[in-house]
């Protein structure tokens, strides 16, 4: 991937790990972006994930020759950007690390080398000169750990984003796709607990003048910046992206599914364009969450199961309430052969998030849904339209 003259592309594609932090399908795989800024002082910018190591080394060592690089900026120290600061300290043992006290406090805990004299310790608005180039690092403290720093470089308006940006699927991928569908996956699911902190982010690029996105995952983003700063914005407020409704379902025989989308076909068939059914024991889970935060209405129809909720509808509250889901307005649809307690529980879930509007109609079905069952969901229906 071209990023400038000056500023070389070493990351790394990943097209095989099953799950990216152990939890989120990525079909499309998973880049490491790692760069190389060539000036004076050759400085590059965090490394990979330790199951890319041996093709990054390459990808460095190519655009190094036999030259030495005086620095290596940490952003973030999560292993999938971290996993090798050890190793390229070891290969160049003239090379510093900059970071900020938070870096340091925090990076003997995963690695075991002397910091001796290899440190440049940098805080909020400190600027680095490495020759034609400069850079200015910004804290970007739970965007998404603790030590996360970005950087500017001031000559070609470049902001190392970090995490920030990034995306779902490897940057050389034989699929086309929609960079907001799988950066608002990767958004949702990894960073969105952390809303205020990329408001707080986003106030603070907005006082630069920037010309390229580098972050760590996915495409560098080149044109059009006002409409990924966008996306950003909405996210990190939580507000809806689009007015459309999701119906999530947790249904052990199918017959909770069968409300489900006989409710979802009352909305299509009212005229709701942008709508999203997911059965929560067999749909990507991060998917789900990531609708949840698209639309601004969702309807939730679960099971009742050992007294309490089917398990994987009361797995995606715990996540909706974990991300800071807010602002939203949700529908029940309960189920219960002998003694239904689904509605109450996914409500008491639902009234410990911030602004959540709950309709006072509430759906509760004896096994099977009937015509007054129907009925029933139709109201609900109407009420959140
Ligand atoms: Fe891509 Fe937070 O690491």
């Amino acid at each position: 991937m071209f990023v400038t003259d000056n500023v070389k592309y070493i990351g790394v594609d990943d097209k095989d790990i099953d799950l990216f932090e152990s939890q989120y399908v990525v079909p499309e795989g998973v880049s490491y972006n790692s760069y190389v800024i060539m000036d004076e002082k050759i400085t590059v910018m965090d490394t990979v994930d330790a199951r890319a190591t041996e093709e990054w080394v390459s990808n460095l060592k190519e655009v190094l020759g036999d030259k030495s690089p005086e620095y290596l900026v940490v952003s973030h120290l999560e292993p999938d950007h971290a996993a090798n600061i050890q190793k390229v300290a070891e290969m160049y043992p003239g090379m510093k690390i900059v970071g900020n006290a938070k870096t340091f406090q925090m990076l003997p805990q995963f690695f075991d080398f002397d910091l001796t004299d290899r440190t440049v310790t940098v805080k909020e608005g400190d600027e680095l000169s490495i020759g034609s180039h400069t850079l200015q690092f910004f804290m970007a403290p739970m965007v998404h750990w603790p030590e996360v720093m970005v950087t500017y470089e001031k000559s070609e308006k470049i902001l190392f984003s970090a995490d920030g940006f990034g995306k779902f699927g490897a940057i050389n991928s034989d699929e086309e796709d929609d960079w907001a569908c799988e950066a608002r996956r990767y958004y949702f699911n990894i960073v969105g607990k952390y809303g205020a902190q990329v408001q707080a982010l986003l106030k603070k690029a907005s006082g630069l003048d920037i010309a390229i996105i580098c972050p760590l995952h996915g495409p560098v983003l080149k044109e059009d910046l006002g409409y990924y700063i966008n996306k950003y914005d909405v996210w990190s407020s939580y507000e809806p992206e689009d007015k459309g409704v999701l119906v999530a379902y947790a249904s052990i025989h199918g017959n909770t599914a069968k409300a489900a989308k006989a409710c979802a076909e009352m909305f299509e068939n009212k005229g709701v364009e942008k709508l999203e059914l997911f059965d929560l024991s067999r749909d990507d889970m991060a998917e789900a969450i990531e609708a949840a935060f698209r639309y601004d209405r969702m309807v939730i129809a679960s099971a009742t199961y050992d007294g309490g909720l089917f398990p994987v509808m009361e797995d995606f509250l715990a996540h909706l309430k974990s991300k800071n889901y807010q602002k939203r307005k949700v529908a029940l649809i309960e189920n219960g052969s002998w003694a239904p307690v689904a509605a109450k529980k996914m409500a008491d879930m639902l009234e410990s998030m911030k602004n959540i509007e709950i309709c006072e109609k509430r759906v509760s079905i004896k096994s099977v849904m009937k015509e007054a069952d129907k009925a029933a969901i139709e109201e609900i229906v109407d009420a959140m339209l």
